[in-house]
Parts: structure tokens; sequence; C-alpha cells
């Protein structure tokens, strides 16, 4: 919402819907996803990579990471613009599955899938499997074993280049828990055709999250290439997702074309140094095709200044949610920004920190902002970039129940996942359960 759309109260309109009449209706905190806007992204990445590929002579398949937002809706929308969609336990299958998607559209990969979820996947019929190690070659084995059914699988590769992003979004260094190491990958691609059933088609590969530049990718790209090659017979090449959005003005991500220009390319000049055609090409961005479609909509409570030592002061502007609803602030230290939605301010900028409403000090929404000076109790805040991870990594703590998501386009709203209520909290609780039959 930075330059947005206002309607006629000053208020911000999300998908032509007003924030001031959102929260009215569905309540704070709230997750709103513009439909359209995701829609366009997933439209925008697929072609990106379908055009970057096409030049290069193959195709590009992009399958949506649902672990960053997952909804019936969700996945439909990602298959009716083109996208596949990727998935990484039996609850984000059951989800996909759920929503009506082909299977044979669906990739899973996942470091300790269980041998009920390779069940699950393999009579679903879905389209590939990524094996992340060798007690998982043996496992699905055991799970194809009698059923004579054939299932593509890919080898997860590490391909040990460390991204530039956070320490726990990094997952391509040597020293983590995903995939196979190149040295490994060729004993893996042998124990894997020894076994009937399993048909390996290609090699997968992530580095990790929130990345901007484009040389991190290229590197591994041309790691993989030569694998490809050393291997033999393959004829996919997975490079995971990872490409970093914009969570503040301060983030300056290389745009989506771009990066996959410069990845294809990297793939096309390995591929011609080996003398090889180039394979046909998967990826699986999350972050970049949903983040910027959400926001969170919180409603402001206490509002607190506190002096700092150099004299300034910060307000500490409470909301009714916090880090149940993100996490991303307290997990990775990551920046967001914030507005009052619900009505423009002309007010002095005053140096904020948007804090949630549980009991831990790092319980922080937006670490760094600057609010309005007259930022009110009864104000809705929007917190923008919200549509990855957010949804995704809700919790209960404190025993908060989580937000509803609201979809909004072309001027309506309705809910694709509803809120939960104290009621569906307690219901859990096998103590409560039965102290309220005894006190019948
Ligand atoms: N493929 C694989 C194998 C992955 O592990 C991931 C993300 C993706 C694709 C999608 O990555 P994306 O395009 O969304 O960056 N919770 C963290 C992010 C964890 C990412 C895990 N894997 C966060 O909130 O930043």
């Amino acid at each position: 919402p930075a330059g947005a759309d206002r309607d006629a109260e000053g208020a911000i309109r999300l998908g032509g819907v007003s924030t001031r009449a959102l929260a009215a209706e569905f309540g704070t905190p709230l997750y709103v996803i513009d439909e359209e806007a995701a829609r366009e992204a997933a439209r925008m990445t697929l072609a990106a990579f379908r055009d970057a590929a096409t030049r290069h002579g193959t195709d590009a398949q992009v399958y949506y990471a649902g672990k960053a937002f997952l909804s019936a809706d969700v996945v439909r929308w990602m298959l009716a613009e083109g996208l596949r969609v990727d998935v990484c336990t039996g609850g984000e299958l059951a989800v996909a599955l759920g929503a009506g998607a082909d299977p044979s559209l669906l990739g899973f990969h996942g470091n300790n899938k269980s041998m009920i979820e390779l069940a699950a996947a393999v009579d679903a019929g879905i389209g590939s499997i990524v094996i992340d190690s060798f007690d998982e070659i043996e496992r699905l084995g055991a799970v194809l074993d009698g059923r004579g059914v054939a299932q593509r699988v890919l080898i997860r590769v590490n391909s040990g280049v460390h991204a530039e992003t956070h320490d726990f979004l990094a997952t391509a260094h040597e020293d983590q828990k995903f995939g196979f190491t190149i040295a490994d990958a060729p004993a893996a691609a042998a124990r894997i055709r020894e076994i009937a059933g399993l048909e390996l088609v290609g090699l997968h590969g992530h580095i990790g999250s929130q990345i901007f530049g484009t040389s991190g990718f290229e590197e591994s790209a041309t790691r993989l290439v030569a694998l490809l090659h050393e291997i033999g017979g393959l004829t996919t090449l997975n490079l995971g997702g990872g490409f970093g959005i914009a969570y503040t003005s301060a983030d300056d991500p290389s745009p989506i074309a771009d990066l996959a220009d410069g990845i294809v390319a990297a793939v096309a000049r390995a591929c011609g140094g080996l003398g090889i055609p180039l394979p046909m090409l998967a990826f699986e961005p999350g972050r970049v095709i949903i983040g910027r479609a959400g926001v969170t909509l919180y409603e402001v409570g206490t509002i607190k200044p506190v002096s700092l030592d150099d004299g300034a002061s910060r307000l500490y502007v409470s909301v009714d949610g916090g880090m149940s609803d993100n996490a991303r602030t307290a997990l990775y230290g990551a920046q967001y920004s914030a507005r009052i939605a619900s009505r423009a301010s002309e007010a002095r900028p005053q140096l904020s920190r948007v804090v949630g409403r549980h009991c831990e000090s790092g319980d922080i929404v937006v670490d760094h902002e600057y609010l309005p000076a007259d930022v009110a109790a009864g104000d809705v805040l929007a917190v923008p970039a919200t549509g990855a991870y957010c949804f995704a990594l809700a919790s209960n703590y404190n025993y908060v129940p989580r937000p509803p998501v609201v979809a909004v386009r072309g001027g309506e709203a309705r809910v694709i996942v509803r809120g939960e209520s104290i009621d569906d909290l307690l219901a859990r609780d096998v103590g409560l359960a039965a102290r309220s039959i005894e006190g019948n």
C-alpha cells in the first residue's frame, strides 16, 4: 500500500476494497491476499523462466512452492496460471489434492518424508519426488515394492554454494541437512537405478531463500550441470526457488526476468562448455509469487513513547497480533514497513516500533518505521509484503487464535481460510473437555 489507492475517507484500498471495511467486516488481525497481484506475479514468473528457456532452446516449468502460503484457492490460482505446485509434507499434499490439482503437476520434496507420506504421494500418482538421502532411496523403494507402479524421481543435490542470506534461509552450504553432496550424488543415482519402479529423471538444487543477486544461482547451476553430465541419462534440472522480494524501500531485488535470464544463461554456458543440450528446467519459487500479494491488517491498541539514550524517543505501537501471525521478525530479524491504513494523516513522522500482544520483548512486527505521530488506538495498521511465510509460520503462542485469510479482487472480498476461535483452541485440550462433561 505505499503510494496506495485510497477511498473517500482516506482509507487504503486493497483489490478495490477499503481496508477500513475489511477490518470492520472480518476483524483484525487479518491476512489479506490480493488475488490479482498473486496471479500476476505467477504469470510474470512463469513467463520470465519460459522466455529465457525458449531463447536457449529448452523449456521451463515453474512449481509454486506451497510452503510459502498454501490454501485451496491459491492452488487453483497457480494451476490456472499454468504453474505446477511443490509440496513438502503430507499436509501440503492433502491441500493440493483436495483443491483438485492434477497429481501429475505436483512435486514433493523434503529431507525426512515418512513412509506414510511417500505412500500417499505414490498412490496419488504424484508427478515427481525429490529424493533427499540414501535412507529415502530405500524407503521409497520399499513403498514401491509390490505396487507395480513407476515413480519419477530427482536427486536433491547440495551444490555447496553459500547463498548470501540469513543463515536459517541458506540451504546449500556444506554443513546442513538437505540433499546429497556432489560427491555422493553419482552413488545415489546408481542405487536409484537398481530399484525397480524408480525412474530417475534429473537433479534438484535449492540454495536458499530471499536471495537478491544471480551469482549464487549461477554458480550452483554450473555445478549441477557438470553433475548432470557426469551422471548421464538425465533430462531435468530443477534449480529450486529463493528469489528475493522487497520488504521495505531499502530492498532492491533484481527483477525476476533478469534473474531468469542470468540463471538460464549460466545453464546454457555450462552445457555449451560440455557440448551437451540444455535439460528441461524447473524452478520452485514461493515468496516472489505470493509475498507482495499479502498485507496484514491490525488494530492499534496501546501506544507508549519510550525515551532513547540519544534523547530521541520511540513510539511503541502495540497491535492485536504479533509473532503468532508473523514470526519472521522474531525469527530472522526480518524488516517490514507499516502504514496507517484506515485514514490519511499529515502528522509528522515519528520513530516507531510496531509490537505485538505476546509475552516477550522479541515480539516485534515492524522493528523500525516512521509512523504519523498522531497514530492512535483504533487505527487500522497495514503491514505489506506478508503473503509469504506469515500465515504459513503462524502459531497459537499464548493461546492466540490464528487470523482468517481474505482474498480481495475487483472490489470484492471473501474468506479463503477461516479464522480460529478460542473454542477451536480449547477443543483440543482433553482436560478441558473432560471437565465440561463432569460439570454438565
Ligand atoms: N524449494 C525448496 C526446496 C525450498 O526449500 C524452498 C524454501 C523453496 C523452494 C521456496 O523458496 P522461496 O522461493 O519461497 O524463497 N521461512 C523462511 C523461508 C524458508 C524457505 C524454505 N524453503 C522465511 O520466512 O523467510
